[in-house]
């Protein structure tokens, strides 16, 4: 039977990158529109989460967050303002998903400057049950659990995501809604070591690094978030912990910047490759109704999607060095003698590149080669392959050969190999 989608990596969009705290009820209608509109949804984004600053950064009296009626207002008769449950029921009339966020301490990330400079947003810790059956109440579906008051209290990762995951489980008994999770502690603490099911959970993702915008806010395009290359690429670097990874647990560098202002197209092109390669969480952070066609095409592709959404769940590994900063790095597909393959060129001149099918751990001197990007198949070719790829660029490519012996995974292995 076809894997539930939720064993895949999440296709998303979040508010966070291009909205930062001022997301509110108008901006996620509009960006859950836009999905529809756009074609993403067509093409497999299916969840609208709403990051922090979605509550006044208090609670009331029983303990529940207090939401401003202001920000999420009524959005049909009968709506009572400040329940999120109107937003949830908006986004899945769309037919999409719904997402929320908190933090694993007492503590949020940001200052909530009605309050006063020094007040922080509250995070759960000492909610735990009650926050995450809130979330599950108001028809929720996805929880990303951020780690800024974990951090500042020196908590243990493990025992915080674990006991959250029990949360969610027991929100899910009582509900029948079992929240997506998604652990958000920026690599610290090593959470591919322990992410993986953490408190018997059945699927998550765990951010293995800091944050891909800068977290300066200031005025300008993106709100002064900082959009850079380099950045993008150390993201990728430091989420590769393919021994973590397999069907339903996934590394995760980030949401995206693909399409922010600040990367050009190669540059676009290039993030996709890599987030498609690692099986990676594939959440847009740029503002969806200022995306132009090429951009959309990018992030709809369906080769990249399909390389990205491969059941079987691996993360690319670096096969090759050809030389300093010239690398292939190549993905194992479900379907016997299937790989993404990458030729990624981090120097500034063009390069000459080349891979042999053996590499790849495929056996016959011959495989079928599409180049993902140009849409093209360019027919069986006999190895090596080689190409010129151009400074600070990939070229994605999907090979079909077959099996090698010696091949990392074998096709009569399960579904969980990697495990
Ligand atoms: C840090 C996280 O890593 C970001 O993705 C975002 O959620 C911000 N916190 C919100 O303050």
């Amino acid at each position: 039977p076809p894997l539930a989608k939720s064993a895949l990596p999440p296709l998303a969009w979040s508010s966070w990158n291009s909205f930062s705290n001022l997301i509110d009820s108008n901006i996620t209608m509009q960006q859950a529109r836009a999905l529809a509109s756009s074609g993403l949804q067509k093409a497999g984004y299916q969840y609208v989460n709403i990051d922090e600053g979605w509550w006044l950064g208090d609670r009331d009296a029983e303990g529940h967050f207090i939401v401003d009626p202001k920000k999420w207002p009524a959005i049909a008769p009968g709506d009572k303002p400040g329940n999120m449950a109107n937003i949830v029921r908006y986004i899945h009339s769309l037919g999409l998903k719904a997402g929320m966020y908190t933090d694993a301490g007492t503590e949020g990330c940001s200052i909530f400057p009605d309050i006063g400079p020094a007040y922080f947003h509250v995070g759960s810790q000492g909610h735990y049950e009650q926050d995450f059956l809130q979330f599950a109440q108001w028809g929720f579906d996805y929880v990303k659990v951020d780690w800024c008051g974990g951090d500042k209290a020196n908590l243990s990762a493990d025992v915080q995501y674990g006991e959250i995951a029990r949360a969610i489980s027991r929100a899910e008994q009582i509900t029948g809604k079992r929240l997506y999770y998604s652990i958000c502690n920026w690599g610290k603490q090593g959470p591919w070591t322990w992410g993986p099911g953490v408190g018997g959970s059945p699927q998550d993702i765990w951010r293995v690094s800091d944050d891909i915008v800068a977290p300066v806010v200031e005025a300008g395009p993106n709100h002064g978030r900082k959009v850079a290359f380099d950045k993008m690429l150390r993201n990728f670097d430091q989420g590769v912990h393919p021994e973590a990874q397999h069907t339903g647990y996934y590394n995760d560098p980030d949401m995206m910047v693909l399409g922010m202002p600040g990367l050009n197209a190669e540059q676009n092109r290039l993030h996709m490759a890599l987030w498609a390669i690692s099986g990676a969480p594939l959440i847009i952070g740029a503002d969806i109704t200022k995306l132009d066609a090429d951009t959309l095409a990018i992030l709809s592709n369906p080769d990249a999607i399909a390389i990205d959404q491969d059941p079987l769940g691996l993360q690319a590994v670096k096969v090759k060095e050809i030389s300093s900063g010239l690398e292939v790095w190549s993905k194992f597909q479900q379907t016997p003698g299937l790989r993404a393959v990458l030729l990624l060129n981090r120097t500034y001149f063009p390069a000459p590149m080349s891979v042999d099918w053996a590499d790849l751990g495929l056996e016959a001197d011959s495989a079928s080669v599409r180049d993902v990007w140009a849409g093209k198949d360019m027919g069986q070719l006999k190895g090596p392959f080689a190409a010129t790829v151009p400074a600070q660029a990939g070229l994605l490519l999907i090979v079909r050969g077959s099996e090698g012996e010696f091949a990392h995974y074998k096709p009569d292995a399960d579904i969980s190999a990697g495990e």
